[in-house]
């Protein structure tokens, strides 16, 4: 088998350099599969080979910054066991006595990461879905009505929030990461957003447990991409993260309380607990969505208030309809929304 090797190696900065290279290379290469790959479980499999990757990366750049502290030894979870086996045995990234050599298919991603020359990868106009899974034209018919039998609702419901929010979730940041590739931020950005898709597979997955649970299956009703195609409006990514992570995750991280209402209105106790769990991290990631416009607009307050002006009006949320769901205000503050955002719109938290 034919190997690169790579003999001058400086001390040990020069196995980090490609272990980040390599890891950065997969995440990119393995969000344009997900993005092109029908199956479900595949797109699944990848969120968490991402989300690995991504945890590996953050704690390689910490090693790297600290090598020789003890406080920074490499933790690896428990679920990263098989799956980095895996990578090492695909692309392994550790030399015998010469340093390190890597697969000749890995040297392809090594040139077109690093290789001006070559075009970033693109974004699909949408996202691969595979065939059981029938797209609609019609809007609302990704779910049942509130008036049809309970189980049907909670059916449709769970459906929509697989296909519709989870699924397509995972794949705006996937998109995300791409649009970032070349940017001088990019290995925090793509650290943050490996484990943001990561999330988003947990709760694609939890969604799917709930729905086969009820008896219902893939397919059983229709999907619309309705969140994917409001965010794939925009091209430019400070725009894509404000509407999907900051406006849309900040919204569920306040009012998803109605849909776990109704679920406990019908009797659903466990749906609604699945929908709890999926909350949670709600918060975290409208403060990841708030971290990074805040980041990429260069912490200019104007702009900001600009951009969640525009982008909430374009994806059908007309400002004075999106500042009504800033309900939980405290909740709000934790999700990165300052007291000077939340004054523009005569909004103050608890003590402000
Ligand atoms: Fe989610
Ligand atoms: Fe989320």
């Amino acid at each position: 088998m034919k190997v690169k090797t790579f003999n001058s190696i400086d001390g040990w900065h020069k196995p980090w350099e490609i272990i980040d290279q390599l890891l950065k290379q997969f995440i990119v290469s393995e969000c344009h599969h997900l993005l092109r790959e029908p199956k479900c479980s595949v797109k699944l499999k990848k969120a968490t080979h991402i989300g690995l990757a991504g945890e590996l990366l953050k704690q390689v750049n910490e090693l790297r910054e600290e090598p020789f502290s003890a406080s920074r030894r490499v933790k690896i979870p428990k679920a990263m066991d098989s799956w980095l086996s895996d990578l090492i045995e695909n692309y392994p990234p550790i030399g015998r006595d010469r340093g390190i050599t890597v697969l000749k298919s890995t040297q392809k991603f090594f040139r077109s990461y690093s290789s001006k020359s070559v075009t970033r990868p693109s974004v699909p106009k949408t996202p691969a879905r595979e065939k059981v899974l029938r797209p609609s034209t019609r809007p609302g018919d990704n779910c049942e009505p509130l008036s049809s039998p309970p189980l049907r609702w909670v059916r449709g419901f769970l459906h929509s929030l697989f296909v519709d929010v989870e699924l397509s979730a995972m794949e705006l940041s996937a998109a995300g990461i791409i649009m970032a590739k070349d940017t001088a931020y990019f290995s925090e950005f793509a650290c943050d957003f490996s484990l943001h898709i990561w999330d988003e597979g947990r709760h694609a997955e939890i969604a799917l447990y709930g729905l086969r649970f009820l008896g219902g299956k893939l397919g059983d009703y229709t999907y619309t991409n309705h969140t994917w195609n409001k965010v794939n409006q925009f091209s430019e990514l400070v725009e894509r993260i404000m509407g999907e992570n900051v406006i849309e995750e900040g919204n569920a991280s306040d009012r998803a309380m109605g849909q776990i209402k109704n679920l406990r209105s019908m009797g659903y106790h466990q749906a609604a607990n699945l929908l709890e769990h999926i909350n949670v991290d709600e918060l975290r990631h409208a403060r990841l969505g708030n971290k990074w416009v805040k980041r990429i607009l260069e912490q200019n307050d104007r702009q900001f208030i600009d951009l969640f002006k525009r982008v909430s009006t374009k994806i059908g949320r007309p400002l004075k309809h999106q500042i009504s769901c800033f309900e939980n205000l405290d909740a709000r503050m934790r999700a990165g929304f300052d007291r000077n955002f939340l004054k523009q719109f005569g909004l103050s938290a608890a003590g402000g």
